[in-house]
């Protein structure tokens, strides 16, 4: 099993080789980066390529580690246990009817080799990932009502993405292969663009690009606009046929982008530039 990039994604070497070693490894890749980096579309890129299903785990605030192995549903077993039919009777005796399997469980006991996604761990409280240690090591847990044991049939190959919102603990960390996916330079960012839009103008391509670089490249920018935004901004500028002229700035002088709303997303970052612009109209 081997992960060179696909013909929708973007790899760069070093990524690649942390996909790998990671499955080597047999452990989780732990993928961090900016928001809109392709930290999510890795883990589904990379289960296409190599042909595993993928489970995926959205993780929210409110996300508890015992979801992903599994829930007891009392109160369907309590509802069951009200009605009179000898069925529901019978059903009420096996506990087992009521454990609902989470997502680990199914990876765990899938029938052929999987790959598991858990999404931006880092939105879940501190406990989460101490919770799940032991199940992404050992790759088993206990099943208590049962007095059950489920262990993996095979590794599952799992993907861990987080947007640094908070610290991840120690012990998590060291069972973990850790992959920052760096912002695209300009030539990464180039065939990234041509994955999505394979057809656009190069001339409009390289002016595009410039800008887009040069206001990530601004000092004082709350947040940066990313991959996905330029391929937002991008299908706009294809879309309302945006002249070459409006993107190229004359003589380098700062102005707003068309479409701006695309690229910037609050009014601070976007009232920055219009300081930027009439700085300099002062100045002349
Ligand atoms: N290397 C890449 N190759 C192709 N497309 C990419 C790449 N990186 C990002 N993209 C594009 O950017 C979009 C956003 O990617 P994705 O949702 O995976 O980002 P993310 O890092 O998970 O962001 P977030 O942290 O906000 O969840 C993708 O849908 C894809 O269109
Ligand atoms: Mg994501």
């Amino acid at each position: 099993m081997k992960f060179n990039g696909s013909d929708q994604y973007v790899a760069t070497d070093d990524l690649m080789l942390a996909v790998n070693a990671a499955a080597r490894l047999q452990r989780p890749l732990l993928v961090k980066g900016e928001p809109g980096t392709g930290k999510t579309m890795l883990a589904e890129e990379v289960a296409r390529a190599l042909g595993l299903p993928l489970l995926q785990w959205h993780i929210k605030s409110t996300t508890k580690a015992q979801q992903g192995l599994y829930e007891y549903d009392a109160v369907s077993r309590l509802r069951d246990s009200q009605l009179a039919d000898p069925d529901s009777a019978a059903r009420v005796r096996d506990i087992r009817n009521y454990i609902v399997q989470g997502v680990l469980w199914q990876a765990f006991t899938a029938e052929q080799p999987v790959a598991l996604l858990i999404d931006e761990i880092d939105k879940a409280d501190i406990e989460f990932p101490n919770d799940l240690l032991r199940e992404l090591d050992r790759m088993e847990f206990h099943v208590y009502e049962t007095r059950e044991l489920v262990r993996a049939r095979h590794r599952p190959l799992v993907f861990i993405t987080s947007n640094n919102e908070k610290e991840l603990p120690d012990a998590f960390l060291r069972r973990c292969f850790f992959h920052y996916i760096q912002f695209p330079d300009a030539a990464t960012m180039q065939a990234i663009v041509g994955v999505h839009f394979p057809n656009l103008k190069k001339e409009l391509l390289s002016a595009a690009l410039k800008r887009f670089y040069d206001i990530r490249n601004l000092p004082g920018l709350k947040k940066k606009p990313s991959t996905s935004e330029l391929l937002d901004w991008l299908k706009l500028l294809v879309a309302e046929d945006i002249p070459l002229e409006v993107l190229q700035s004359k003589d380098d002088k700062v102005s707003v982008p068309p479409l701006v709303g695309a690229l910037l997303k609050n009014e601070q970052d976007v009232s920055l530039f219009e300081k930027l612009v009439f700085m300099q109209r002062q100045g002349r």
